[in-house]
């Protein structure tokens, strides 16, 4: 077969973006328009706002990503698009812009999940990455601990049972006045702060070994800024940030290391927003060369939502044929 390229479509939250990746790994372009600015006033997405923007936005976008690859729409092989989980207006937008397309240029559609395109974001830049292997999601809405069986053949092991990693990070820097997006803020007070100052809790899960909880963390931190400002001192807020990350990345590096042991995992993928995050790139570094397995991760342009990451997804379903039909819905708790 000759090459294949797809054009992909990623509109799930508050990132418009469109990306031409070739065979699967090959990324001749990925166009993101970030609407950050228009949601920081508000403390974050507002799901009508991101609507309208995305709808503003995505035909520019595709136009970008297909000019970028040096391709028209001829030389593409199929179209495919996150249709979950995510924000229903949102992800309306990208699923109706994919199948009037697939309808015009009589191209193939394909229907990817969202966590699944994290994942494989972790293909692009590492050749040597193959499954089986151990993988780590942690977003804005998504904390998933997975076992990668095959292309396309996923396990989840843990999951979170309340707030996301990300989520957490977005409610404890808008608490402490750091604003919207709260992780890349936390990330930059922590480097100042002390991560020993506080004694925030390390949440265990009853009945599953796997299984995160942040909600309690997050209200450990809102007690101790009520008790403070009630006795009217003053808080750290690096110290704070720095304590808080400190939690996170403990439980994320111990369910990874209990996972990468009993399942004897070679090879483990970080991946999402969260994989940014500074703390955990480097304890999770240290956790996988301690347990055995092979460390991988994303650059941090494909770890926020992108679509080139929804293109490499997409492409186990091409060789595959597993094509969807206009009935293609936009699915908000798309499970994995
Ligand atoms: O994957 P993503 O772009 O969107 C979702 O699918 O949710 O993840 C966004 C999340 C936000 O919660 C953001 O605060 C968090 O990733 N994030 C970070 C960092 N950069 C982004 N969290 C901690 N540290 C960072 N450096
Ligand atoms: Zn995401």
């Amino acid at each position: 077969m000759s090459s294949a390229r797809i054009l992909a479509i990623e509109s799930s939250c508050d990132e418009t973006a469109a990306a031409v990746v070739e065979d699967g790994r090959y990324v001749r372009s990925n166009i993101i328009y970030s609407q950050v600015d228009l949601h920081t006033i508000y403390g974050g997405v507002v799901p009508e706002i991101a609507s309208r923007a995305h709808i503003e936005k995505i035909d520019p976008v595709i136009k970008s990503a297909l000019s970028e690859a040096g391709c028209t729409l001829s030389d593409i092989d199929a179209v495919a698009v996150t249709y979950g989980p995510g924000l229903v207006g949102p992800l309306l937008v990208g699923v109706a812009e994919a199948k009037a397309i697939a309808f015009a240029a009589d191209l193939p559609l394909i229907g990817v999940h969202h966590i699944q395109g994290h994942i494989c974001a972790n293909y692009i830049e590492n050749e040597d990455l193959k499954p089986p292997f151990l993988t780590l999601v942690v977003s804005g809405g998504h904390t998933h601990l997975v076992m990668v069986k095959d292309y396309g053949e996923y396990e989840v092991l843990g999951r979170t049972r309340d707030d996301a990693a990300g989520e957490a990070f977005d409610k404890v820097a808008r608490a402490i006045g750091l604003g919207y997006p709260g992780g890349p803020k936390i990330d930059a007070a922590a480097k100042n702060g002390n991560a020993d100052a506080i004694a925030f809790p390390r949440a265990k899960v009853e009945g599953s070994d796997y299984d995160f909880s942040f909600s309690g963390l997050k209200s450990a931190v809102l007690n101790y800024l009520n008790h403070a400002q009630m006795r009217g001192e003053t808080v750290n807020r690096d110290d704070l940030a720095a304590s808080f990350q400190k939690a996170v990345v403990d439980v994320l590096c111990e369910h990874a290391a209990m996972a990468i042991r009993e399942y004897g995992a070679k090879d483990f993928a970080l991946a999402g927003g969260v994989a940014s995050n500074s703390a955990l790139r480097a304890q999770m570094a240290r956790t996988c060369s301690e347990a055995g397995a092979k460390f991988y991760l994303p650059s941090p342009i494909y770890c926020t939502d992108n679509a080139a990451m929804i293109g490499v997804a997409a492409y186990t379903d091409f060789v595959k044929g597993n094509f969807a039909d206009y009935t293609l819905n936009a699915v908000p708790a798309l499970k994995l």
